[in-house]
């Protein structure tokens, strides 16, 4: 009972640290909501302050959902990592610290699975990079990958809560990229071209 809220709890607060901000914000004097996408996330934070700040929120957004995720793990086993990691997720992309606003869970999601599910976590990053590499949108290797995961889960035997909760993590990141889809489909979404030195 009280065991649960407070991991939950716990994980949500620190889900909702806005790293991509803060780097944005000390190292480059950029508010990463007033420029790019207006996301708050590394993929954004790297087309408008380049790679070092980006790097630097990227990690520190993975290790968000990596903590909670092992701290649930450790818990209640795989279940209850991935709802630890679905708190830190929920955190990130509705932060209390921006009252309700936040990123779209890319980095984050990634890191809870490389805590829960290491070779469901490497299948989407290989298919990230496929994807990027062949179109340039970031979101579409993002959506792809994450739609792998539950599909992962079920092929690598995992239980029918994890793969559940699994596609939770993947409604969760589509639903934060509908901005992105609508793009997509229009045919206006950004491509990723290489920053300039910073
Ligand atoms: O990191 C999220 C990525 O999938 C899309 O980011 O800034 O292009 O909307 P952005």
């Amino acid at each position: 009972g009280l065991l649960w809220a407070g991991l939950l709890v716990g994980s949500y607060l620190v889900g909702s640290i806005p790293f991509a901000l803060i780097m944005g914000k000390v190292l480059r004097g950029v508010d990463v909501r007033h420029g790019g996408s207006g996301n708050v996330g590394s993929t954004n934070l790297l087309r408008l302050a380049g790679w070092l700040p980006a790097a630097l929120a990227f990690s520190l957004d993975l290790l968000k959902g990596t903590l909670p995720a092992l701290a649930g793990a450790w818990l209640a086993g795989p279940v209850g990592g991935l709802m630890a990691g679905l708190a830190a997720v929920a955190g990130h992309n509705w932060s209390v610290y921006l009252r309700g606003r936040g990123g779209k869970g890319v980095a984050t999601s990634l890191g809870v699975l490389l805590a829960v599910a290491p070779v469901a976590a490497l299948v989407a990053v290989a298919l990230f990079l496929l994807v990027v590499v062949l179109t340039r949108y970031v979101s579409l290797g993002s959506i792809t990958a994450s739609l792998s995961v539950p599909v992962a889960l079920w092929l690598l035997g995992a239980g029918w809560y994890e793969v559940g909760l699994g596609g939770l993590l993947t409604a969760l990141l589509v639903l934060r990229h509908r901005p992105n889809i609508a793009r997509l489909l229009a045919g206006t979404e950004n491509r990723f071209r290489s920053p300039r030195p910073s």
